[in-house]
């Protein structure tokens, strides 16, 4: 008795489920960087200041090394835009109280390069 009470419930809830399997994602491309645009992102980052609060590699500076932030973020156009606008912006919060100072003089294009540059680093 229960058992059959219960399974058309069952059955129209899995039906439901099944139905909604694949709404709601958004899909999301993971980026190539080419060897250029790494390259040209690195001479940015080389001009400005990031290095007086970054390293590379290794330990953490100021701010986070840039592997490691590579390796938290995968390469995609919503990264890309995010870390971007940080850079420009400034702030904390994502590792730890100590805010990265505004860089107001980068436009959006260098940035994503700067960025791009920070992502191809993954390991
Ligand atoms: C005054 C020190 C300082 C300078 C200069 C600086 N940063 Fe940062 N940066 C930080 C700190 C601190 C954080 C961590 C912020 C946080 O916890 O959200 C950070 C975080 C970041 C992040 C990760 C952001 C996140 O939310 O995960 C990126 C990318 C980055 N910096 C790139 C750069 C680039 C590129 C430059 C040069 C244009 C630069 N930084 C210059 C201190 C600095």
């Amino acid at each position: 008795m229960p058992v059959k009470l219960k399974s058309p419930i069952v059955f129209f809830f899995l039906l439901l489920v099944a139905c909604n399997a694949g709404k709601n994602i958004v899909p999301v491309t993971v980026l190539t960087i080419s060897d250029t645009t790494a390259q040209e992102g690195k001479k940015i980052i080389l001009a400005s200041d990031c290095i007086t609060c970054h390293k590379i590699g290794d330990d953490k500076l100021i701010g986070p090394s840039f592997i490691d932030v590579s390796n938290k973020y995968a390469t995609t156009q919503r990264n890309i835009d995010f870390l971007s606008d940080k850079i420009i912006s400034g702030g904390s919060g994502n590792w730890g109280k100590i805010p990265m100072t505004p860089h107001r003089n980068l436009t959006n294009g260098n940035a994503a390069l700067a960025v791009k540059y920070i992502l191809s680093l993954k390991k």
